[in-house]
């Protein structure tokens, strides 16, 4: 959707969420922004007010199902919503000891159970206006699984597919369905890697990689946004590589502390 006026961000208090709230903060544009620091999460509704948006901050787990449904609802009944991004997400540290069960279990409830929680208030609110762009912040690890962040990889294949899957179921309905899949930005989750990350980018570049690439798309329904492309042509080509092949590269791969 071109210049859309309504716009919902999860995870908004720090990182890509962030930069993206920033990136569409303008006069005539209203922003609904959550995440559970509240502190943090108003400095960021101070600066997109000072750059002329009209800013609405709640502070919401996105593993709250109902208040999840009661947020994104009375949002749309004031301001009808363009656009959706589901962006919250952790991740968690492989290391030498390996992802624990808790670990595990929390990611998947926050980056798969958040993103339903987000998505399908959504679908509800959009879907008798035939019109609405929900986008599903997933990453290069969807192309890739790393031994050092299986519960996070598995997430992000899981979030990519069932976007890009409902991208088609929902055609007739009016509301385009795009995965996002990112390499490395600059972030808190970036903060803790202390390894080489090819291709490296603030929150400000990604943020407005993905403003233009969903202009973009506009026409097309765009079903997905990878990049940077040196990272996503080396992150699908591994991906697709015989796989004891693939094994032995992975078993390489850097891994969180
Ligand atoms: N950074 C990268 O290189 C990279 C690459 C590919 C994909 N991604 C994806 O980008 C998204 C944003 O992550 P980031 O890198 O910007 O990390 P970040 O700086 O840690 O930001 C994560 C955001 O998600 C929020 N969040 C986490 N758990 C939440 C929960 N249970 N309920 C509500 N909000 C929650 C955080 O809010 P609070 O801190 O206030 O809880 C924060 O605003 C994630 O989905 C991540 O997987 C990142």
């Amino acid at each position: 959707m071109t210049n859309p006026k309504s716009i919902l961000i999860t995870g908004a208090s720090s990182g890509l969420g962030e930069a993206l709230a920033i990136e569409y903060a303008a006069p005539g544009v209203s922003l609904a922004l959550s995440g559970r620091d509240k502190v943090r999460l108003m400095a960021v509704c101070d600066q997109c007010k000072s750059l002329g948006a009209d800013v609405h901050p709640t502070v919401l787990d996105v593993v709250q199902t109902d208040k999840m449904k009661a947020w994104i609802s009375d949002f749309d009944q004031a301001h009808p919503l363009d656009l959706v991004i589901a962006n919250a997400g952790i991740s968690a540290g492989g290391g030498n000891a390996g992802e624990s069960e808790a670990q595990a279990r929390a990611i998947f409830d926050i980056n798969l159970g958040g993103v339903l929680n987000t998505i399908w208030p959504a679908i509800d609110v959009m879907r008798p206006r035939k019109s609405g762009h929900i986008v599903v912040v997933s990453s290069l690890a969807a192309f890739t699984p790393l031994p050092g962040a299986p519960a996070y990889s598995a997430s992000k294949v899981a979030v990519k597919a069932y976007a890009e899957s409902l991208n088609g179921a929902l055609k007739d309905d009016g509301i385009t369905v795009t995965s996002i899949c990112p390499g490395f930005i600059k972030s808190r989750i970036t903060d803790k890697n202390d390894f080489p990350m090819p291709f490296f980018m603030s929150g400000k570049k990604a943020a407005r990689i993905i403003r233009a690439g969903l202009n973009k798309g506009r026409a097309t329904k765009r079903i997905s946004l990878v990049f940077p492309w040196p990272m996503a042509a080396v992150s699908w080509l591994t991906g697709v590589l015989p796989p004891c092949l693939r094994r032995w590269i992975l078993l390489k791969a850097p891994q969180k502390k």
